[in-house]
């Protein structure tokens, strides 16, 4: 399944890591649930998944904080890749890329993170299939944490929401109208569900207790520990 951020995002991959923060509220505080959450779990030389991993941010806070632990950055698009590489290049192979979907099957490990990417599968079947091969990937006792959108369906809490994103996006020097074509624009390859929806796929796909750690509508940490 091949992806282009550059033409999803209209924007230049050089510029992604600045543009994200202007168009994602709680972009930052996302990633450090993540870590904090990882801290928590994760063994001195464990080894994480980042699931669409795009330019290796959240990949290299991971190394960062955590000095023995080996990171693989699964992702689609060669054009983020690189990006990914350069910025990983300091922490050796502790830091891999592996281009390739994210839906085929993955290797083992004790945790997987990922960041506003499962948002691209629309098909809740294929979710949950993504979901369940985390599952079978995890050790026992280890962490699914995914930040991502998460979306009401009661029309007005799903307006409102939309609206507060909106007000974000404009706040950073967007037009109204910019921010409503963004919307559009990324609504022809995202989906995202609501929060009792991704919770039922992660039961469903053998994650005994699903959990939200984190939520700032839209936006949410949410995911499992393998029991
Ligand atoms: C919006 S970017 C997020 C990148 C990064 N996780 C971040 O937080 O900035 C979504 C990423 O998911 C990747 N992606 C989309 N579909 C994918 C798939 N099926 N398998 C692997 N990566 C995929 C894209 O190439 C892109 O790098």
């Amino acid at each position: 399944m091949a992806h282009s951020v550059a033409d999803h995002l209209q924007v230049k991959i050089a510029d992604y890591d600045r543009f994200i923060r202007t168009v994602i509220p709680g972009y930052d505080a996302m990633r450090a649930v993540q870590l904090r959450l990882l801290g928590h779990c994760l063994p001195a030389r464990g080894r994480v998944l980042d699931l669409g991993g795009g330019t290796g941010a959240l990949a290299a806070a991971v190394a960062e904080k955590f000095p023995e632990v080996s990171v693989e950055i699964w992702d689609t698009d060669p054009a983020m890749l690189a990006v990914a590489r350069e910025r990983c290049a300091r922490f050796g192979d502790r830091v891999t890329m592996v281009a390739r979907s994210f839906a085929e099957p993955l290797p083992p490990c004790d945790a997987v993170v990922a960041c506003i990417a499962l948002h691209h599968v629309k098909d809740m079947a294929a979710k949950e299939r993504i979901y369940a091969n985390i599952h079978r990937a995890l050790r026992p006792d280890g962490l699914l944490a995914n930040a991502d959108a998460i979306m009401s369906t009661i029309p007005w809490v799903w307006a409102a929401t939309f609206q507060a994103w909106s007000d974000f996006i404009v706040a950073q020097g967007f037009t109204r109208e910019q921010a409503d074509k963004y919307f559009a624009e990324w609504a022809k390859e995202d989906y995202y569900p609501p929060l009792a929806t991704e919770l039922g796929l992660l039961r469903d796909a053998g994650f005994a207790e699903p959990e939200c750690f984190w939520l700032t509508a839209p936006f949410s940490v949410f995911g499992s520990i393998k029991q």
